[in-house]
């Protein structure tokens, strides 16, 4: 495979009037570095706004596996950018903040998930997509929230499979498929902290409204839900069902700008934390990113997401499974 040539340090062109705003900073660097942004729903919206291409994580990864772009600049969390960088390994991949972690890929050491899949041999490990390369390297294959049914439908009846690292996905999972999985413990810090109390006090204030979650969140919050999906799913949904014009919102609310813009005539309520002192509804990670970081990865080619070409090879082939399902 040959790689890409890389791109200048600086920026080739002088921009012809200066740049009066980071808006135009950023427009003018992603052309001059021959870049595409991609950003996830869970992005602040000014950078929903300035992306190429918004998406959940399986719309995402397609998107910057079939870039000709020389450059993806990813508005997302770290596993994302890397899962880029593996679908792509041509392409300069950046992320304007290294630290956007999630908790669901810290909860699962690949040394661990190895050595748990070593305990149960001949099993079937599927891992949903947010987990490091590492766990994906010893996966067979791997799930979104988008697929995620498909992928269980996938597996033979008479496999044992073993699911990692998110047990509300997991538990949900068994429930739609009827098929018996062992489930790793890992959760996510955002979806596991919304307040049932606070959804039934909502449910009471607005009566007509339907409740729509995402599989993250806990059984207690996901028996409420008249929908349950990933984040393009509840997008669909909460924009286009002639059933309502209300929407509790069991996600992080970064996705209520592409509702309010999608179908502006409809209320979108954001289902709170249970802490009130804080907006722990927002996932910390993916609020790290910031125009001014965006900016400066573009003009500075950093944060680069690199990996031995070894451990790609082994992610990209459950990827690939994953993919092949369609
Ligand atoms: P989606 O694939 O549904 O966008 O989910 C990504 C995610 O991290 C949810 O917390
Ligand atoms: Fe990870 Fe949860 Fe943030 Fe999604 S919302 S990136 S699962 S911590």
């Amino acid at each position: 495979m040959t790689a890409l040539p890389e791109p200048s340090s600086e920026p080739s062109s002088e921009p012809s009037s200066a740049p009066v705003d980071i808006f135009d900073e950023i427009d003018l660097l992603r052309r001059q570095r021959k870049a595409v942004i991609l950003a996830h729903y869970y992005q602040e919206p000014e950078i929903q706004d300035i992306a190429d291409f918004i998406g959940d994580s399986l719309q995402l990864a397609k998107e910057a596996r079939d870039t000709d772009a020389d450059v993806i600049l990813f508005c997302g969390v770290h596993f994302m950018a890397e899962t880029a960088k593996i679908l792509n390994p041509e392409r300069i991949v950046l992320i304007p903040d290294m630290n956007a972690g999630c908790s669901l890929a810290d909860a699962a050491p690949a040394k661990r998930v190895r050595q748990w899949k070593a305990e149960h041999p001949g099993s079937v490990l599927i891992s949903y997509v947010n987990c490091s390369a590492g766990v994906k390297a010893v996966s067979d294959i791997i799930c979104t929230s988008s697929n995620a049914v498909a992928v269980v439908h996938s597996i033979p009846a008479d496999r044992q499979i073993l699911f990692c690292p998110d047990r509300n996905l997991g538990r949900w999972l068994i429930q739609q498929t009827g098929r018996d999985m062992e489930l790793w413990q890992g959760t996510c810090i955002v979806h596991e902290t919304f307040s049932e109390q606070k959804l039934v006090k909502l449910k009471v204030r607005y009566p007509d409204a339907k409740v729509v979650a995402h599989p993250e969140c806990e059984d207690n919050l996901l028996r409420y839900a008249d929908f349950i999906g990933s984040t393009s799913q509840l997008l669909k949904y909460a924009t286009t069902t002639p059933d309502a014009d209300t929407f509790i919102v069991g996600t992080e609310p970064g996705i209520l700008h592409q509702m309010e813009k999608a179908a502006p005539d409809r209320t979108y309520l954001a289902l709170p934390g249970m802490d009130e002192t804080c907006a722990c509804n927002e996932c910390p990670y993916m609020r790290l990113n910031t125009l001014e970081k965006i900016r400066d990865a573009l003009r500075d080619l950093q944060p680069r997401l690199e990996m031995p070409e070894d451990l790609r090879l082994a992610a990209l082939a459950p990827l690939n499974r994953m993919m092949s399902l369609g």
